[in-house]
């Protein structure tokens, strides 16, 4: 069957990163909600905003569940099933768990749409699940004039080795796994402004499973570790910082981003989402003098599927990037915690 052709970012009514709904907006829901009664064997919960939720079933052993899905972000139906996959499984590395069964979430017009767009979306999916060792089991499907696509995983870990994003010390190094500047660049490519090689380029990026930079991560003293989605490097470096009681220093040169994303930005496509994001953090970072507008947003730039973002032991740092490095991850050293406080983060 010929599969019809659809520039599937068009279908999106946001436009906007079919990203989350913003950290403020969020924040004020979560909090209006009566507080759950105390369960002991939930060691992590929704008050911290970590990346999954752990609940302990033995001494041994506890799960890690996770879920996320959003509206396409490439046009490539494929590529959105892979990438939708990747990010869906990273909160479970960024947990310090294995994931293993995972149910497919799909939302689709499915009497106007060809069916073999859906059909590529999750067979890329399913390439995606395999490769990270994932099973899927299951899912379920609406019909919706949006189509939406994401995964709800479930991961093992054992109680003791959960990496949270509270635990950062004084003196520990920060290294992030993957370049930003991805909201940005999708952005573009929904307004027709990269090329084939820029497509590729991003797609890559995002399809990428942070299992490999998990493995090497886990022989490692890292005391807090989160992956870099909707709420930008920023957001979740401050979210680190708050929940660490510390104050990060970050080296703006020394993150990397994405090629031609300043030059994106000028030309406006920076998306709302990056803009909140922009906006949640502003008065708990510190920025440069010499550093405008365009550069702070692309600090906090709403990223799909990022790298994870680490706090290591200073004394393991040099030796963790450069197994990062030689594995072909493009790992960077981005800061350092320089003290205790209420979360702070100052960008140089
Ligand atoms: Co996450
Ligand atoms: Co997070
Ligand atoms: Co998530």
């Amino acid at each position: 069957m010929e599969q019809q052709t659809v520039k599937l970012t068009a279908l999106s009514s946001k436009g906007g990163c079919g990203c989350k709904i913003g950290p403020a907006d969020l924040g004020q829901v979560v909090r209006s909600l009566p507080p759950a009664k105390p369960n002991p064997n939930l060691l992590v919960g929704l008050d911290t905003s970590d990346d999954a939720g752990v609940y302990k079933l033995n001494d041994e052993l506890a799960i890690v569940q996770t879920v996320d899905f959003f509206t396409p972000i490439v046009d490539d139906p494929y590529s959105f099933g892979q990438i939708a996959a990747a990010n869906a499984i990273s909160d479970i590395y960024a947990m310090g768990g294995t994931p293993l069964t995972a149910l497919n979430i799909v939302a689709f017009p499915i009497t106007t749409l060809d069916k073999q767009i859906l059909a590529e979306i999750m067979r890329g999916a399913a390439d995606k699940a395999a490769e990270a060792g994932v099973t899927i089991v299951g899912g379920h499907s609406i019909d919706d004039k949006e189509p939406k696509f994401g995964m709800a995983v479930t991961g093992v870990v054992h109680p003791e080795q959960v990496r949270t994003n509270t635990g950062a010390k004084l003196g520990d190094k920060l290294i992030l796994t993957k370049p930003i500047g991805v909201g940005i660049m999708t952005t573009s490519l929904k307004n027709n402004q990269l090329s084939e090689q820029e497509i590729d380029r991003v797609t890559k990026v995002m399809s990428a499973l942070n299992r490999q930079a998990a493995e090497i991560m886990s022989k490692y003293t890292v005391h807090a570790c989160t992956d870099v989605t909707g709420f930008g490097l920023l957001g979740h470096l401050l979210e680190m910082a708050k929940g660490s009681k510390a104050e990060f220093s970050v080296h703006r040169d020394r993150v990397p981003v994405l090629p031609r994303t300043r030059e994106l930005a000028e030309l406006g496509f920076v998306p709302g989402g990056t803009k909140n994001n922009y906006n949640h953090i502003k008065a708990d970072v510190v920025f440069p003098e010499e550093l405008d507008q365009l550069d702070q947003w692309i600090l906090c730039d709403a990223v799909t599927s990022g790298g994870l973002l680490i706090a290591v032991a200073a004394d393991e740092a040099e030796q963790l990037l450069e197994q990062f490095v030689h594995a072909g991850i493009e790992a960077a050293l981005i800061g350092e915690v320089i003290g205790e406080g209420q979360g702070r983060i100052y960008v140089s």
